[in-house]
């Protein structure tokens, strides 16, 4: 692995899951344990690059060096992703988003009946998408944790969403644990990777990217 390659590289990334509120202690959201955007945050500021971790509710500490902005919802990551973004070089979104809200978020602590319930949604912004699709975009990475047909749907949200670069995984293989089997999806086509720890394939996307990435302002 080497040093510093990105060195005066600005980095926003989203990472866990987002809480969607149904009243003021109800929410549904993702699993998502924020392990492999920690991981990749650590391997950003490690290669050098200011990193700003925008993050759902995960029970994992800030890595050091790296600049953690909390959020709950969807919304709110958008925000804090804008804010961000001015001077970005890269863009990575980690963060398992929810794709709805409920509509009508209950102001009061809703009581239960014995009635069935019906919680109403609407789809929530795609934040990477929306990133990806602005004129002064930055390079921006996309994950895609499927069940299954991993290939065909991550080469999908690849081309969909406008990405140089994606990361793959399925969801057996990565979900919670401290080890991920990846693949990484760029132009040029596949790269499967060997199973190994977060921290080590964290090392290696930044790699992939660091070669992607315009030679301009590197080292
Ligand atoms: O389409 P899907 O949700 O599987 O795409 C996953 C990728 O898109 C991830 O990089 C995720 O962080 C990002 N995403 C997002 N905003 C959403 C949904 C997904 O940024 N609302």
């Amino acid at each position: 692995f080497t040093p510093k390659r990105l060195a005066g590289r600005k980095v926003v990334l989203t990472a866990g899951p987002t809480f969607e509120a149904v009243d003021p202690v109800r929410a549904i959201t993702n699993t998502s344990s924020g392990k492999m955007g920690y991981a990749l945050a650590t391997a950003c500021a490690r290669a050098g690059a200011e990193v700003v971790l925008v993050s759902g509710p995960v029970a994992l500490a800030a890595p050091a060096g790296v600049l953690r902005v909390d959020v709950r919802s969807a919304l709110e990551m958008r925000a804090a992703v804008f804010d961000a973004l001015p001077a970005a070089d890269v863009f990575i979104g980690v963060a398992a988003v929810a794709d709805y809200r409920p509509l009508q978020p209950a102001e009061h602590k809703i009581k239960k009946s014995g009635d069935t319930m019906r919680i109403e949604l609407t789809p929530n912004p795609d934040i990477l998408a929306e990133v990806a699709s602005r004129p002064d975009a930055p390079f921006c990475v996309g994950f895609a944790a499927e069940s299954r047909d991993l290939d065909a749907y991550a080469e999908g949200k690849r081309k969909n969403k406008k990405l140089p670069m994606l990361v793959g995984n399925l969801v057996a293989d990565g979900m919670g644990g401290d080890d991920n089997t990846i693949a990484l999806y760029d132009e040029r086509g596949r790269h499967p990777l060997p199973r190994a720890a977060k921290s080590m394939l964290a090392q290696e996307i930044v790699e992939h990217l660091a070669n992607l990435l315009a030679p301009a302002g590197r080292e």
